[in-house]
């Protein structure tokens, strides 16, 4: 796949640098489409909110348990507020039956899945759940084995039988799988871990010791060039289309657990409806650390129908328990900056009214399950002190200001964070207290340790006639974002693993991502800067890249390009091109970097999609940053 869209490149950039101007030819990945490719399968219009049995119980999960986190979600009106899903994540395996593949159900922890004619079924549970107003997920493995086969196997809730009944994952079985759980038994979400394609490498204990059957493996957690990263990406597709053909109403919601590796967050978008970022969050401060910075610079990589997932929360235990209310707050903010799903992992049965006021605060959740869709874009970033600012559907913002540290800090806000006017009058309002306040130009905030102040904004607007693109990250899709060798983000904070503190010789950056497109950053998270010119808003890509911009009723497309001068090659040449549905409407010379930038206007009334075309003239360019500076869209 990968060679074929670099032959593509290179077919093009040849025909291109020989005068010939013909039409590019169809495997042409910069060719426009016209087209919006962040996937229209299943339904997350909006962050998916629920609840998840993991964090709470990790795979010690049974009916009564699960019955009581659903009772209480509606009770406390948490299930009113948006978290619908209830989901049962690993352990509720018995075996898969050997003379059908059926999978059975573990029937001692849910009783009510005992059917009587020697099936189990989860419809029972599943009715009940949607009986109470609320959504059922459940948990699968796209290889024959589990997580918890894999890595906790003294955890309870593991398959029995011999080694073919305890093949319990989708590998062979994907559509008779994904027909029993989202057909048969009614579930609305599936989780799909990979484990089973991870770990049963023949030389795993776990399997030249026979418990298990060797696969693979395609995916090497910590390594991207020893990933098979098409073979993942196929298995993945092909759940999709089972789950087309078994849900053709489009109601279900695919939730895809690679944490992160196999390059998954170049792909995810174009097959399940959230993602997961990293490695699985853990009830500490700096973990919690992790997962953010594993999604927050990967804004224009979540879109409605298809969002990053950092994890779920870990609100209500460990560093984010009550005693800890400023961790706890601070994790529930980010979550709801980040568009991230809300996925509670608190055995809901003890849950105070003081953690209930936190996943419960509905400025946030209005924050998260906001209808522009855009995930917050990192205004300052820094290991001290990061400022993230939401873009809203009305047009307002939303800013959170983070202390990482643990000790008070002072930060200052200022208009140009908010892209508002310096000269008039900035209105907050803070997301936890209500109070308001009001500055102009700059402001000093006072920061406890580990603090994160959220607040509504109102102002005069920079660029009152429209949005920036980078205030719109969530209907920017960078379709091919020109990265030619995917390569790990090396900004992701390494806090201790808990299971695995000093043991080896640390942690390496891990997660595919390295040198994606950026809101008014650079793929590597440099200012914006053409030819000398600073663009405090923009878009920063790669040479060769095609970006997707929805267009909602906008007349007019403005920018000014060029190679960012922080290209690594001094002569590679690029051309800018808009197409708006599919048409050429406006385009640049040949341009390298320290080049001047170039105006590029474009009427685009009436169109749909608009393309944002950056051709190298070569097929194989690595580092040339390209700037969309000061992109935007006017009414
Ligand atoms: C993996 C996932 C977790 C959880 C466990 C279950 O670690 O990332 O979220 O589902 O498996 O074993």
């Amino acid at each position: 796949m990968k060679r074929a869209v670099k032959t593509g490149l290179l077919l093009a950039a040849s025909l291109l640098a020989n005068g010939l101007h013909a039409a590019p030819a169809k495997t042409d990945p910069l060719a426009p489409t016209g087209h919006w490719s962040v996937t229209a399968k299943g339904q997350a219009p909006l962050p998916p909110m629920g609840w998840n049995s993991w964090n709470a119980f990790n795979s010690d999960i049974d009916e009564e348990k699960l019955m009581a986190a659903a009772k209480a979600l509606v009770d406390t009106g948490l299930a009113a507020k948006g978290y619908r899903y209830v989901d049962i994540d690993d352990g509720w395996w018995l075996k898969r039956r050997q003379t059908d593949g059926r999978l059975l159900i573990r029937t001692a922890a849910f009783p009510s899945a005992q059917t009587g004619d020697g099936n189990t079924s989860f419809r029972p549970l599943t009715d009940r759940l949607h009986a109470m107003g609320l959504k059922a997920g459940i948990y699968s493995d796209i290889g024959r084995n589990s997580c918890g086969q894999a890595y906790t196997a003294d955890f309870k809730g593991q398959p029995e039988g011999n080694v073919a009944e305890r093949e319990v994952g989708l590998y062979d079985h994907i559509d008779q799988d994904i027909g029993l759980m989202m057909g048969e038994w009614g579930f609305d979400l599936i989780k799909i871990d990979g484990c089973g394609i991870r770990a049963m490498s023949p030389e795993n204990k776990l399997v030249s010791s026979g418990q298990y059957r060797a696969l693979g493996p395609l995916v090497d957690y910590e390594n991207l060039s020893r990933t098979d990263i098409p073979a993942v990406r196929d298995l993945y597709r092909r759940v999709g289309l089972a789950l087309a053909r078994t849900r053709p109403a489009n109601d279900y919601v695919l939730s895809i657990c690679l944490w992160g590796a196999a390059d998954v967050r170049s792909w995810a978008k174009e097959l399940g409806n959230m993602s997961r970022t990293s490695e699985d969050i853990s009830p500490n401060w700096e973990r919690m650390l992790h997962n953010l910075d594993s999604a927050s610079r990967r804004e224009l990589y979540a879109h409605p129908n298809s969002w990053n997932d950092p994890d779920m929360l870990y609100v209500g235990t460990g560093e984010f328990d009550t005693a800890h209310i400023q961790e706890a707050r601070s994790h529930m903010a980010l979550w709801a900056m980040l568009n991230a799903p809300l996925i509670i992992g608190y055995d809901m049965r003890k849950a105070t009214p003081e953690l209930l006021s936190i996943l419960g605060n509905s400025a946030l959740i209005a924050l998260n399950q906001d209808a522009g869709g855009n995930q917050a874009v990192l205004a300052y970033d820094g290991d001290t002190a990061q400022i993230f600012v939401k873009t809203l559907a009305d047009g307002g913002k939303a800013v959170a200001l983070l202390n990482r540290t643990g000790g008070p800090i002072d930060v200052k806000l200022t208009a140009a964070h908010l892209k508002l006017r310096e000269d008039s009058r900035i209105d907050l309002t803070d997301l936890w207290t209500g109070a308001q306040s009001r500055f102009t130009k700059e402001t000093n905030l006072h920061l406890a340790g580990h603090q994160t102040l959220v607040f509504r904004v109102s102002g005069a607007r920079v660029h009152p006639g429209g949005l920036y693109l980078s205030e719109m990250p969530g209907s920017v899709n960078p379709a091919v974002d020109g990265i030619v060798e995917p390569m790990a983000d090396p900004m992701v904070y390494r806090g201790l693993l808990p299971w695995r503190n000093t043991r080896g010789d640390g942690e390496h950056p891990i997660y595919g991502g390295w040198g994606g497109a950026r809101a008014d950053a650079t793929p590597y998270g440099m200012s914006l800067r053409v030819g000398g010119v600073n663009f405090s808003s923009g878009i920063g890509a790669l040479a060769n890249s095609r970006l997707e911009v929805r267009n909602a009723g906008y007349r007019n497309f403005a920018a000014r390009v060029g190679v960012d001068d922080s290209a690594l090659s001094p002569d590679a040449r690029v051309r800018f091109e808009v197409f708006a549905d599919g048409r050429s409407v406006a385009r640049s010379g040949w341009m390298k970097r320290g080049d001047q930038p170039v105006a590029l206007n474009a009427p685009v009334e009436g169109a749909r999609i608009i393309e944002l075309v950056a051709r190298g003239d070569r097929g194989d360019l690595q580092n040339v940053t390209v700037t969309w500076g000061s992109a935007a869209l006017d009414r």
